[in-house]
C-alpha cells in the first residue's frame, strides 16, 4: 500500500517543516503570517518576481533553497491568483493539486502551507486538502521495477488563523478525495484480478463502517427472475453478482435515495465482439459500479444524514460456447422481454435488472444510475462532460448544479417515447440496440422502460471515466468521476431530511 498523503490543520506554526509554503499575489502581497514569514528572509520580493517571472498566478512559484531567517530548507511562494479569482471548491481543490505536484517536483518530504487569508472558509480549505490528496494518488502496485528512491511528500499542515470548523470540513472533504480513489483503485485494476465477486469482497469490507452489504449470487438472481444480468453474465466462468449496500444515516422510515452502479469487469462485447484496438479499456466498464462504491464509502465515512442505497450490477461481458447470443429472447425482472440484437450492449441489461429491483425493493426518492455505457456519449460530449438523461427534469438540473460545484461536469441530453420507435422488437416487448445515430439517447431510453414511475437519471460516464489526459487532481489513468458528483448532490439537496 502507498503511504497517504497526510494532512492536517493547526494554528501554530510547525518548528522546521522541511518546506515552507507561502501564497502571494503578483505584487508580493500576502497574509499576515505569510507576510512576518518572507519579512524574516530579508528577501526583495519583487525584484525576485522579477527574475523568476513570477506573476502570482495559480501555477507560477518561487523556489527558495535554505532562506535565512527561517527553520527550513525550501521556501515555496504560490501564485494565489487575483482577489476573489476561483473561490469555489473546485478551484481550491486545483490549487492543492498543483500544491502537491510543486512539492513532489521539489523533492519535498512535508510542508507548513500558511493560509491565513482573511474568510479562507472551511470548505475551500478542505478542498484544498482534497485537491493535494487526490493529485497524491499513484497506481503503482504492479511496477516491480519503479526506481528506487523515488520519495514523494507525505505530510502537509496548513496553517490558519482559526482552526475551528477547519477540521471537521477538511475530514469531510477527504472523505469524498477517498472514496474517489477507491473508485480509481478498483478501475485501474485488471480484469484477471478483479472478477465480480472480488468487486463484491470490496463492497464487504466496508461492512466495519456501518453500511450493511448483501451479495446475490446467481441462485437468488434467478430466483428474482433476473434474466437480463444472467444472461450478460453466463459467458464468463466468474458469475455476475449483485451487491446490495445499505447507508442509514437519517431518519428511520425515510425513503432513500439510491445508486446504481453498471459493473463489467470486462466487456470483450461477447458474441458481437469488439475490435481488438483499445480492447484493454474494457477493464473500465465497472466504472460506474466503483464510483457507487466509492460514494458509499464516502457517505459512511463522513457519516451522511441520510438513506442511501448502492447497488452494484456486476458481471463479466464474454463470448463462449455458453454465451447469451444475437437472436436471443430474454426476459428481465420486470417481467419485459428483451430481443439481443447485439451482445455489446450489455450494460443497459444489467442496469435493467438492477434498476426494477432497486424501484421494486426501496421505494427510493429518486434513483440514479451512472454507467460507462455508450461510445456515443464520447463522440457526443468529448472527454470533459459526462451525460444525464432523465424522466424528471429537476434531476438533471440539481446534477448539473453539482457537477458545477464539484468540477464533474454533467450535460442534459434527450431521451423520451419517441425514441422507442427505433427500439421496437418484432420478436419481444424491446430490442436492446437502435442503430447508430442518438446512440446514447437510445440507451438511455431503453433504461427508462425499467424504472417504473421512480424519478430517475441516468449518468453516461463513457467519456469520462477513464483514459483522460492529465489534470491537476489527477495524474491517473482511472479518474473516479461519480463519487464527487453524487457527494454534492446528496449534500445541496438530500441530507438533514432535506
Ligand atoms: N462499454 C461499452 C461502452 C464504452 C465504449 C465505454 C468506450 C467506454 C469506452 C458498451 O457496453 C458498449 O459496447 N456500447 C455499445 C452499444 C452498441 C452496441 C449499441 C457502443 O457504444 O458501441
Ligand atoms: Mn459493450
Ligand atoms: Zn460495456
Amino acid at each position: 500500500m502507498p503511504q497517504t498523503l497526510s494532512i492536517s490543520v493547526t494554528e501554530t506554526l510547525p518548528d522546521s517543516p522541511s518546506a515552507l509554503v507561502l501564497y502571494a499575489n503578483g505584487e508580493g502581497e500576502m497574509g499576515q503570517t505569510a507576510a512576518g514569514l518572507w519579512k524574516r528572509t530579508g528577501l526583495d520580493f519583487s525584484r525576485i518576481a522579477k527574475a523568476t517571472g513570477f506573476s502570482g498566478r495559480p501555477g507560477h512559484m518561487i523556489d527558495i533553497a535554505a532562506p535565512a531567517g527561517l527553520g527550513c530548507d525550501r521556501l515555496l511562494v504560490l501564485g494565489r491568483g487575483a482577489d476573489g479569482e476561483g473561490d469555489n471548491a473546485a478551484a481550491w481543490s486545483d490549487r492543492g493539486g498543483s500544491l502537491f505536484a510543486k512539492l513532489d517536483a521539489a523533492g519535498v518530504s512535508d510542508a507548513a502551507v500558511v493560509l491565513d487569508e482573511a474568510g479562507l472558509a472551511p470548505h475551500l480549505v478542505g478542498a484544498l486538502g482534497a485537491g493535494a490528496r487526490l493529485r497524491s494518488y499513484r497506481f503503482e502496485k504492479y511496477l516491480t521495477r519503479r526506481k528506487n528512491g523515488a520519495t514523494h511528500p507525505t505530510a502537509l499542515t496548513f496553517v490558519v488563523a482559526k482552526a475551528s470548523g477547519m477540521n471537521a470540513a477538511l475530514d469531510d472533504a477527504l472523505a469524498v478525495a477517498d472514496g474517489t480513489i477507491l473508485a480509481r483503485d478498483l478501475v485501474n485494476e485488471p480484469a484477471n484480478l478483479l472478477g465480480p465477486s472480488d468487486m463484491a469482497d470490496v463492497a464487504n469490507t466496508l461492512a466495519d463502517r456501518g453500511l450493511s452489504v448483501e451479495v446475490l449470487d446467481e441462485t437468488q438472481m434467478k430466483a428474482l427472475g433476473m434474466g437480463a444480468i444472467l444472461a450478460v453474465g453466463q459467458g464468463s466462468v466468474r458469475p455476475p453478482r449483485l451487491v446490495v449496500m445499505q447507508w442509514n444515516g437519517g431518519k428511520k422510515g425515510q425513503p432513500p435515495l439510491a445508486f446504481v452502479g453498471k459493473g463489467i469487469v470486462f466487456d470483450t462485447g461477447g458474441i458481437s465482439i469488439k475490435p481488438a484496438a483499445s480492447m484493454e479499456n474494457m477493464k473500465g466498464d465497472m466504472g460506474g459500479a466503483a464510483a457507487v462504491l466509492g460514494l458509499m464509502q464516502s457517505l459512511a465515512t463522513r457519516k451522511a444524514k441520510l438513506n442511501a442505497v448502492g447497488i452494484l450490477a456486476l458481471a463479466e461481458n464474454m463470448p463462449d460456447a455458453n454465451a447469451y447470443r444475437p437472436g436471443d429472447v430474454i426476459t428481465a425482472m420486470s417481467g419485459e422481454t428483451i430481443e439481443i440484437i447485439s451482445t455489446d450492449a450489455e450494460g443497459r441489461l444489467v442496469l435493467a435488472d438492477a434498476l426494477w429491483y432497486c424501484q421494486d425493493r426501496f421505494k427510493p426518492k429518486a434513483m440514479f444510475d451512472i454507467a460507462t455505457l455508450t461510445g456515443a456519449i464520447r463522440i457526443a460530449l468529448g472527454e470533459e462532460y459526462a451525460g444525464v438523461f432523465t424522466n424528471t427534469d429537476s434531476l438533471a438540473a440539481k446534477l448539473q448544479q453539482a457537477g458545477g460545484a464539484s468540477g464533474e461536469k454533467v450535460w442534459h441530453l434527450p431521451i423520451g417515447p419517441a425514441y422507442d420507435k427505433l427500439i421496437e422488437s418484432r420478436f419481444a416487448d424491446i430490442k436492446n440496440q437502435g442503430g447508430r445515430l442518438g446512440g446514447a439517447s437510445i440507451a438511455g431510453q431503453f433504461l427508462s422502460h425499467f424504472v417504473g414511475d421512480t424519478p430517475w437519471a441516468h449518468i453516461d460516464i463513457a467519456s469520462t471515466a477513464f483514459g483522460k489526459a492529465s489534470t491537476e487532481t489527477n495524474t491517473s489513468w482511472a479518474t473516479g468521476f461519480g463519487v464527487a458528483l453524487f457527494d454534492r448532490l446528496t449534500r445541496d439537496g438530500y441530507e438533514d431530511g432535506g
